[in-house]
């Protein structure tokens, strides 16, 4: 067993840290208050190939492992995981996809621009009634001969109005349940998209999320991904792999909330001594680093089974819930040890709480994680 990073993970983790600091630091509180998309920052993202980081050279990719993608996710999620749920989208449910089930055409046409950051894509799964329970699509995709006919609502969107390219999934055969579902890739410039209104969301509110409605949308046959009925199948497989992204930025979130709490713990003082001279804290603090400890190496397990080609479903779901629980845990108590400054935009831990709820959310509740991971269990 290897618990060494290699000098490339080192390297990708430095440039991720550094990238943090130096461009999406500054401004970040401000992007927060007035929901402002990163889209300068993203663009620089894409320069440096973290859009499209696991992704083969040939398709514009920077080739990379699933190790680096979560060093990466980690480093950024620390500072600002409204960008990392951006990279994080990008990454793993749209380029992953594309570039593991689509056909030459469409990783030309569209995993090429993407993998390189030129454009941004969004994955739509979630609908009004169908969140956790993501079998009962009411989207349609009416099959038309040589087009399918869209029409229906998906909310949540992240992504949903910076993206270019959407990967639709939506009900062709309600006869055939989840087996009658497709994945469609929708470019968001075709007739009849509409993008609704912008979310005005408790946390990662860089990020853009939003409702996007379909009305007598032609989605050419070519743009359809893998065989006919395999839409949920691509959305759960995906997903399995988004998990682990999603797991990577909430233990950002828990390192980056952990990390300003010691720092503020050895300047501030109080009863005549450094903050972490007492026990309350210094316990605290212990149980951050233990939690994030545990949470760091359930990423990287998952990361490096994904990487073996070897079964990840049950790892990955582990990673996200205890990764989420404890970003959500390790930013309450980061917010409890700076005291007032903590209730203060200034001292970003209030932002970090913000952040970490929609780790518990998004990509599978908790509750979702519980259910993929009990009944894999049951089967031992
Ligand atoms: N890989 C491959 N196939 C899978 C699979 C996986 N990980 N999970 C399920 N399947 C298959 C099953 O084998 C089954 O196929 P068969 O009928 O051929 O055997 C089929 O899919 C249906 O599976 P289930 O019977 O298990 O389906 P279910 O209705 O019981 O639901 C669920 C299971 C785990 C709750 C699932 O619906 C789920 O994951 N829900 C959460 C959805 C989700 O994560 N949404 C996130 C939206 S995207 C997002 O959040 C992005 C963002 O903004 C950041």
């Amino acid at each position: 067993m290897q618990f060494e990073l290699t000098e490339e993970h080192l390297a990708v983790q430095q440039a991720a840290r550094d990238f943090a600091q130096t461009e999406l630091l500054p401004g970040v509180i401000e992007r927060d208050e007035h929901q402002k998309f990163p889209a300068e920052q993203i663009k620089k993202l894409g320069e440096l190939g973290f859009m499209g980081m696991m992704v083969d050279p040939k398709y514009g990719g920077s080739g990379m492992d699933t190790i680096s993608y979560v060093l990466a996710m980690e480093e950024i999620s620390k500072v600002d995981a409204s960008a990392s749920v951006v990279m994080s989208v990008n990454n793993s449910l749209v380029c992953w996809g594309l570039e593991t089930f689509g056909t030459e055409e469409q990783k030309q046409k569209y995993l090429v621009p993407l993998a390189k950051g030129e454009i941004i894509g969004a994955f739509l799964l979630s609908e009004p009634e169908a969140g956790s329970d993501a079998t009962s699509q009411r989207t349609t995709a009416e099959d038309k001969g040589d087009h399918y006919l869209l029409n229906g609502t998906k909310n949540w969107i992240t992504n949903g109005n910076s993206a270019s390219v959407y990967l639709v999934m939506a009900q062709t055969d309600a006869a055939k349940g989840h087996k009658g579902i497709n994945a469609l890739i929708v470019e968001k410039n075709s007739p009849g998209v509409t993008v609704g209104k912008k979310e005005d969301k408790l946390g990662i509110r860089g990020s853009d999320t939003h409702s996007i409605m379909f009305q007598d949308v032609k989605v050419p046959k070519e743009n359809r991904i893998g065989e006919d009925g395999f839409g949920f199948k691509f959305a759960m497989k995906t997903l399995t792999g988004g998990r682990i992204g999603i797991a990577a930025q909430a233990l950002g979130i828990a390192s980056g909330a952990y990390e300003l709490s010691l720092k503020y713990s050895k300047e501030r003082k109080a009863f005549g001594t450094e903050i972490m001279n007492h026990q309350a804290i210094a316990f605290k603090l212990a149980d951050m680093a233990t939690e994030i400890e545990a949470a760091r190496l359930l990423c990287l397990k998952a990361a490096w089974l994904k990487d073996q080609h070897m079964d990840y479903g049950r790892a990955s779901s582990m990673a996200k819930l205890f990764a989420s629980e404890t970003a959500m845990k390790t930013a309450v108590e980061a917010v409890q040890i700076h005291g007032g400054y903590g209730y203060v935009k200034e001292y970003h831990v209030e932002r970090l709480m913000r952040d970490a709820k929609i780790t518990q959310i998004y990509e599978g509740t908790s509750e979702v994680q519980r259910v993929v991971i009990s009944r894999d269990v049951l089967k031992d």
